[in-house]
């Protein structure tokens, strides 16, 4: 039985437990058990129903005042509660923009030197005509060596040191490529002159020491047009050194010299001086080997269906490697390949460092 004592007793209890609800659930919780269907207020109500006419004037105002101050109670604790919880929120989620910004994988990943030369190799042939061609790892007998004018037994199979694969069913044997030249016949057989391509990539020898390594990258170069000479050839293998090496002048020389698929052929020098521990590109005394070249021989030109005496271009392979070794001094081939973090991080290019020839090639 209700009575005004009681429902004074029970404001002054509920009051109390909302004004001290520690969180948003104790006070929901507090909510249903005053306000709730089967809450003690609520219990109050249907007890009206037993009352006499009187009584129930007197408690109907009264119990309705209390859920109404009830309900105003937990409103005002729960805009507290809430203001509190956002404050929190707030507090816990501020950015310190003061705080240095930790690297990311784009900051500290790194672009091996080899891969960095190739795109600074394309970089320098596009600007010069040249687009980018190429071929397979595993390659045939005949566009690794017949059609480039070296017939099985000719010595410079041996010079190659190939690694063989397995011989197939039909009784053919497919080679790792040993250069980068096969991609040169691949190329005049799907295009038309005017050519002028070059043609990075891995290539494979059985071969391993401090200079050489059994899988290391060449770069070919290829142009064929109705009035191509030597003194493009020339031209052409200036302008890259200088643009390569980064070096307004750079003294050359050209070495006669023999390959079967160029006739005549050259091994190109270039100027070095060493001054101390450095490597000086493009003058001195010294001498460096850089790379083979010559005029495509005609008999390869005939091979891929050419007329040698309508068509006639140059060639060139580089070693990618080499040139790596000698623009960025690093001493040891082998470690190019040993996948250690720590010679990355000191020789390694940042990704966003795209070299390009406006923007200085390694700059
Ligand atoms: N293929 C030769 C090698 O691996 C390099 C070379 C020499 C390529 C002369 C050429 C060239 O295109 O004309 O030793």
């Amino acid at each position: 039985m209700s009575d005004t004592n009681s429902i004074d007793a029970l404001e002054a209890e509920f009051t109390a437990a909302i004004a001290a609800a520690p969180d948003l659930s104790a006070l929901e919780d507090l909510r249903v058990s005053a306000l709730g269907k089967k809450g003690r207020v609520s219990g109050m109500m249907r007890g009206l129903g037993k009352m006499t006419a009187e009584e129930r004037q007197e408690m109907g105002p009264r119990l309705n005042g209390l859920k109404t101050s009830l309900n105003e109670a937990i409103a005002a604790r729960r805009k507290v509660l809430e203001d509190a919880a956002l404050n929190a929120q707030l507090q816990s989620e501020a950015l310190d923009m003061t705080r240095p910004v930790r690297l990311g994988p784009l900051e500290t990943g790194r672009v091996h030197p080899v891969s960095q030369v190739m795109e600074e190799l394309a970089a320098i042939f596009a600007d010069m005509g040249f687009s980018v061609a190429e071929g397979p790892d595993i390659e045939d007998d005949h566009h690794n060596f017949e059609a480039l004018n070296i017939p099985a037994n000719h010595p410079a199979r041996q010079m190659m040191d190939t690694f063989y694969l397995p011989p197939r069913a039909d009784g053919t044997t497919m080679v790792l490529r040993t250069h980068t030249s096969p991609v040169q016949i691949r190329t005049m057989l799907s295009q038309q002159p005017p050519i002028r391509i070059i043609a990075p990539g891995r290539t494979y020898r059985s071969d391993s020491d401090q200079t050489h390594t059994p899988m290391f990258h060449q770069v070919e170069g290829l142009v064929i047009d109705t009035e191509t000479h030597m003194g493009h050839l020339k031209g052409c293998l200036e302008d890259f050194c200088k643009a390569f090496f980064e070096v307004d002048t750079v003294k050359m020389r050209f070495r006669p010299s023999h390959f079967p698929f160029t006739e005549p052929s050259a091994e190109v020098d270039i100027g070095c001086a060493r001054v101390g521990n450095e490597l000086r590109i493009g003058e001195g005394d010294d001498w460096l080997e850089i790379l083979g070249c010559g005029m495509v021989h005609p008999q390869v030109l005939r091979n891929v269906g050419y007329d040698p005496d309508v068509y006639q271009g140059f060639a060139f392979g580089v070693g990618i490697d080499r040139i790596a070794m000698l623009k960025y001094g690093m001493p040891d081939l082998r470690a190019f390949f040993d996948g250690d973090l720590r010679w990355m991080k000191h020789y390694g290019f940042k990704c966003l460092d795209v070299p390009t020839l406006a923007g200085g090639l390694s700059s």
